[in-house]
């Protein structure tokens, strides 16, 4: 019955749509980006060079690198009526929320290239997406511990320029280290694509209507928000949180494999990868990279440790095959980085929007049809109405 809600977004007549962009054997734990491994890219290159690959398909020669990352920069400010917005909301909000309703209002400010059919208004709407997240996000952060925003700096790269705006105030410059803006923006890569994920089709989907890019870009936001996909990080560390010691680790693998019981280890288990995801061993080997270069010592992270080597020794998890996904290590360097598990989805969709944008445009710049999941109908066969005197 899992199978029976089928997505077809309209420009294919199979059960599935075609792209271009990324590619998973979840067997084998591979990832690739244009062809290029997930691994190679985290190592070797920085979030801006795949945000052009993911949507131009080539990795940018030097010129067009550089002319990437100065539209890019041109684009970090918001408009400043965009700030009143962020002023309706109580300070206490998740910062899901704010940035779901900001997002999702960004075509009330920019309606100058609407024209979806027009690849030069798709390219600035993108342009637009992928520089102003930042901004947005680190906004969210600001309103909801009362310090003013920060405006973004053009002489800075991607990540410093996110950690400035996070943890910059007017009264001094953030002192911003290159380990935390190098794993920032190894974090970024690793969350930018993954296929057909949840919030990727749903992007796709509401695309597939004609809708604006902002607001197709704020309904996969509103998807990814659940803990069961990119609520994950934040939810990773609540668990650790409750299981608090090492002690209890075997009362929670209990309760992951009791059937009855609807509690499930966050962080472990994917859809597709049946496998190692190729993206925690990077985020893994980045964790305890940050940790050890920061002087971090993350009792949290050797919970999780702990967690891991345990989940992973349990026949019912090796069976299983639920292996530690990208959201199990995320968490622990975000921590370490000074962030709030509440800004850790935010960050997440912060990264993917690259993804979900360039999905969008591979869509819209190809034949599609409005998108119409079919249903295996199982309600009741037709019958006549009952005068509300004679229901029982
Ligand atoms: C992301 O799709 C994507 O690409 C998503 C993502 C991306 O980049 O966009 O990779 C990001 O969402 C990663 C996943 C983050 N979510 C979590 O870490 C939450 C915990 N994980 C589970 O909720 C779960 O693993 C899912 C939702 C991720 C996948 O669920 P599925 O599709 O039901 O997994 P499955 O079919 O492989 O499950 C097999 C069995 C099932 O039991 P049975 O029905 O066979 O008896 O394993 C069980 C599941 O109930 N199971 C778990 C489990 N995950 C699956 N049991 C305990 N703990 C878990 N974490």
């Amino acid at each position: 019955a899992n199978n029976l809600f089928t997505f077809d977004p309209g420009f294919t007549s199979t059960a599935s749509c075609e792209s271009k962009i990324t590619y998973i054997d979840g067997e084998k734990g591979q990832l690739l980006h244009r062809g290029y491994s997930i691994e190679e890219l985290a190592s070797n290159s920085d979030y801006l060079e795949v945000c052009y690959l993911l949507w131009h398909g080539e990795l940018p020669t030097q010129a067009q690198k550089d002319a990437f990352v100065s539209t890019i920069k041109n684009h970090t400010m918001v408009h400043e009526q965009l700030q009143f917005f962020y002023r309706g909301f109580r300070r206490d909000a998740h910062p899901m929320a704010v940035m779901c309703g900001v997002v999702g209002a960004l075509s009330a400010f920019y309606h100058d290239s609407t024209d979806i059919k027009n690849p030069q208004h798709r390219e600035i709407t993108a342009m637009r997406l992928i520089a102003k997240m930042p901004t947005i996000a680190a906004m969210c952060y600001k309103y909801a511990v009362g310090q003013p925003f920060m405006y973004p700096r053009n002489d800075l790269t991607y990540s410093e320029n996110f950690l400035h705006m996070m943890f910059g105030t007017p009264c001094e410059e953030s002192k911003i280290s290159p380990v935390a803006a190098r794993a920032m923006d190894r974090i970024f890569i690793l969350h930018a694509d993954h296929e057909q994920n949840a919030s990727t089709s749903t992007v796709r989907l509401a695309g597939s209507s004609g809708a604006n890019p902002f607001a197709c870009i704020a309904a996969g936001i509103s998807a990814l928000w659940g803990p069961a996909h990119g609520g994950a990080n934040e939810a990773v560390l609540n668990m650790l949180d409750e299981i608090g010691d090492v002690s209890n680790i075997d009362t929670y693998i209990a309760k992951a494999k009791d059937k009855n019981d609807p509690f499930k280890l966050m962080g472990f288990g994917h859809r597709v990868y049946k496998n190692y995801d190729p993206r925690a061993s990077v985020m893994r080997e980045s964790c305890h990279e940050v940790l050890k270069e920061l002087g971090v010592k993350d009792a949290k992270l050797e919970l999780a440790m702990k967690l891991e080597e345990i989940a992973l020794s349990d026949p019912y998890f090796v069976e299983k095959k639920l292996f530690p996904n990208v959201d199990f290590y995320s968490g622990i360097i975000l921590s370490a980085l000074g962030i709030p598990t509440s800004m850790f989805t935010v960050i997440f969709a912060l990264s993917r929007t690259v993804g979900w944008i360039s999905h969008w445009n591979e869509m819209i710049a190809n034949p599609y049809k409005i998108g119409r999941p079919r249903q295996l109908y199982t309600g009741e066969t037709e019958r006549s109405f009952v005068p509300v005197d004679n229901r029982k």
